[in-house]
Formats: C-alpha cells, sequence, structure tokens
C-alpha cells in the first residue's frame, strides 16, 4: 500500500520521532512504500486564509493547497503521529486538515446531505499523552483526545477503517515501557 505518515512535533529528539522511526521502519519491513510529512521540519503554513477560501469558493486551488492534495490522494493508507496538545492535535496539524480537506476534495455536500470522498482503506492515529490513564478514566476526557480527528475529520471524509491508541504518562514512564511502546509501534507498522 502507498502510506503517507502525517508527523507533527517540532523535535527531531522526540518520542514522538522515535515513534515515528519505528512505525516507518514497520511499514518498510511489510513492504509499504512510504512518504513522510514532517510538518515542522517542511516549514507548512497550517493557516488557511482569506485569500485561500475565496479563491477555493471561486473554484481555484492555490498551487500550496493543491500539493498538500495530490499528497493526500497519492497515499491509500494515512498514518498520523502527533502528541497530545491542550486535549487535541498540535495546531500545525489541525491547519494541515484545513488546509487539504477541502469542500469537492475530501467531502462534498448534496441533497442527500454531506459525503465523504477519501478512499483510503486505512488510517492509524498515534497519540502521546503526558497525563496518566488514571486521569482520563477520572476526567471523563479520552474520547475527546481522539474523536474530532478519526470520526469528526477522517470518518466524516470517508475513511471509516480508523484505529487509534493513545501512550499515557510517557514524560514519566520507564524505559522499559518506553521501549515497549516503540515495539508496539513497530508493530503496528509491519500489520498495517
Ligand atoms: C502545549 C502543550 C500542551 C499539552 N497538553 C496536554 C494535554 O492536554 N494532555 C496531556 O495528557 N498532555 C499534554 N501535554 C503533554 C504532551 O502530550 C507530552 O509532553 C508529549 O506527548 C510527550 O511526547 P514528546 O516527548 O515526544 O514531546 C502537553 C504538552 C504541551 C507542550
Amino acid at each position: 500500500m502507498k502510506v503517507l505518515i502525517v508527523f507533527t512535533h517540532p523535535n527531531s529528539n522526540s518520542f514522538n520521532h522515535a515513534l515515528l522511526e519505528n512505525v516507518s521502519s514497520g511499514l518498510k519491513q511489510a513492504g509499504h512504500e512510504i512518504k513522510i510529512k514532517n510538518l515542522y521540519e517542511e516549514g507548512f503554513n497550517p493557516v488557511l486564509d482569506s485569500d485561500d477560501l475565496s479563491k477555493l469558493h471561486n473554484g481555484h486551488t492555490p498551487e500550496r493547497i493543491a500539493k498538500e492534495q495530490k499528497e493526500l490522494l497519492w497515499a491509500e493508507g494515512l498514518v498520523f503521529i502527533y502528541p497530545l496538545w491542550w486535549f487535541t492535535p498540535p495546531a500545525m496539524l489541525k491547519g494541515w486538515f484545513d488546509v487539504s480537506f477541502s469542500n469537492g476534495v475530501a467531502f462534498e455536500y448534496s441533497d442527500a446531505g454531506a459525503k465523504g470522498l477519501l478512499k483510503h482503506k486505512k488510517a492509524l492515529v498515534l497519540i502521546t499523552a503526558g497525563a496518566s490513564k488514571d486521569y482520563f478514566d477520572k476526567n471523563d476526557s479520552l474520547e475527546i483526545s481522539y474523536r474530532p480527528l478519526t470520526d469528526g475529520t477522517l470518518g466524516f471524509c470517508g475513511v471509516e477503517n480508523v484505529k487509534h491508541e493513545i501512550y499515557y504518562d510517557v514524560v514519566n514512564c520507564t524505559d522499559e515501557e518506553r521501549a515497549e511502546i516503540l515495539k508496539q509501534a513497530h508493530a503496528y507498522g509491519v500489520n498495517f
């Protein structure tokens, strides 16, 4: 499968980056063709501004948006790796969806209502969190951390097979626990 990995973390020595390396090697091991989209490294501009919106509205796709959509539509599978920031993806990734998932490309409206247009066979969403599982359970906040992306964006746009995993407490966990998470991430790649 052609797999686009959208990676969102500013540091190349982060735990998230180690996740990226492990998922990528797993995917390659399984024979998938991968492209890594490192949003910070690319200097991606996450702001969908008034000029972009008016061009889109008039049926003209700005070049920078067309470039993102070409990469999105190249892929048959999608992987997202990011840290949870204020119970949401970093603004950089949120902006990538704003910019790339345009009306007419990712979804459309008809008399029958909204319809997803994306044909990706599957998506994998790996999220790291600083808080513990106990904290999430107590605050009833687990679903709000992933559903806006897994259901509200990917599901809405037609990607039905979406797996997600949240790795809790990654700031305080032991080296052994980190190694176990990385092993699991590699396996997610192999079994994608
Ligand atoms: C701006 C910011 C907001 C954060 N918000 C949350 C949060 O809402 N919930 C949470 O569990 N952790 C939160 N964290 C902690 C990060 O999720 C954690 O540092 C990250 O997952 C660790 O991975 P890394 O070492 O690769 O950065 C936040 C961190 C930052 C910098």
